[in-house]
């Protein structure tokens, strides 16, 4: 049973009031500042603007657990409105780290299990961070197994060998493919196209996770580009094309918040299967990063997150001088799993 005097709600960005908002948010800046040290605390104004932009093809619902009026730990699930992945729902609790062990996170679990069979999802998914080791030991005690394991690399920029990057765009096949750059929305006239070529990062390694290939649809693409507008996040997109056929071959983005100055995520990078083994990856990578030292001078550090096992990404990665920043694993177990285990306590 949880501590004494907790009380859990459901908290709806819409509806909250202003003082539950600020409280929630305040909870959101430990949260963050435990996980990502490095980092400034994110705006009240930012914060809130994310949460009220979420793609449509993710369904939301949020808990929030409060004593008096401070919010102590929060819990989130997230619904796939997709073609595939329907019977899964993707789960976040997290509790401030003097309330924990004491049955908040539990109790936040069981209103998300609830919420999921109502829901009719039957497999739970969720992340572990390898800098908060709670997260693993209470994955472990509700029989969670682990899917994947994924890396997230971090490169100091000023570590990075640009007689590497010279080399990597100079060897680049310019004879086979011409490169070009999407920034902000990408074109509608080619949204075919694209959904395509995002659709490569089904062959990435999911290890053990028993999700479905992830398929985009223009209308998704366009969600996705609203909501980055409206967070006012730049993402910049270098494509390769393959000059005989006209067809896309590969691709690589990057998105940076300006809020957040000195970092930037460097996000999918891609190759069709059959183009690969020309050297795209690290031509793409190499004029990204040069573009990025050119035009945003504030970055200091480059983070990227892929699957442990992709030794192909993790080649270039560490070659440019990326290193091991921390693991997140993510966790699967089936609802009933779940419910079985709550219903022991
Ligand atoms: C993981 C987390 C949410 C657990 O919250 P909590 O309120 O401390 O969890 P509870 O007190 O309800 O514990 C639930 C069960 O997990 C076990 N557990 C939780 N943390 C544990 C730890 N550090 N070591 C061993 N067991 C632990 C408890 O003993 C309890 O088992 P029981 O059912 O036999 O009593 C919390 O540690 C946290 O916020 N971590 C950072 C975020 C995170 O990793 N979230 C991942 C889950 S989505």
């Amino acid at each position: 049973m949880a501590e004494g005097s907790i009380r859990i709600s459901s908290f709806e960005i819409k509806t909250a009031s202003r003082r539950e908002v600020a409280a929630a948010h305040a909870l959101t800046t430990r949260l963050q500042a435990e996980a990502w040290p490095e980092d400034p605390p994110r705006a009240l104004a930012d914060w809130e603007g994310e949460l009220r932009t979420i793609p449509p093809y993710w369904a939301v619902q949020r808990w929030v657990a409060w004593r008096g009026e401070e919010a102590v730990a929060t819990a989130t699930t997230y619904f796939y409105n997709t073609l595939q992945n329907r019977h899964i729902a993707d789960l976040d609790i997290a509790v401030l780290p003097e309330h924990r062990r004491r049955g908040i996170g539990k109790e936040l679990l069981a209103r998300l299990v609830t919420a999921c069979e109502e829901g009719g999802k039957t497999l739970l998914t969720f992340g572990t961070d390898s800098a908060l080791p709670a997260g693993r030991a209470f994955a472990a005690r509700v029989g969670a197994r682990a899917g994947m394991v994924s890396a997230t690399n971090q490169l100091d920029l000023a570590s990075l060998d640009r007689a590497l990057m010279e080399r990597w765009c100079h060897e680049g096949p310019h004879d086979l493919f011409s490169l070009g750059w999407w920034i902000g929305p990408y074109p509608e006239e080619e949204l075919i196209a694209i959904c395509e070529l995002k659709d490569v990062m089904n062959t990435a390694p999911r290890d053990e996770l028993e999700v479905e290939d992830w398929t985009w649809t223009p209308e998704m693409v366009r969600q996705s580009d609203a909501a980055l507008a409206a967070r006012k996040r730049e993402r910049w997109t270098l494509y390769a094309r393959h000059r005989a056929s006209g067809e896309l071959a590969g691709f690589t983005k990057v998105f940076w918040d300006p809020a957040q100055p000195a970092a930037l995520w460097q996000g999918d990078t891609g190759v069709l299967p059959k183009y690969r083994g020309h050297g795209l990856g690290k031509w793409l990578k190499a004029t990204m990063i040069a573009r990025v030292l050119a035009e945003r001078p504030t970055v200091v550090r480059v983070r990227t997150a892929n699957a442990s096992s992709n030794v192909p990404m993790l080649k270039i990665n560490h070659a440019m001088g990326f290193r091991l920043y921390k693991e997140w694993t993510i966790w699967q177990v089936e609802a009933a799993s779940v419910r079985a285990y709550l219903g022991a306590g």
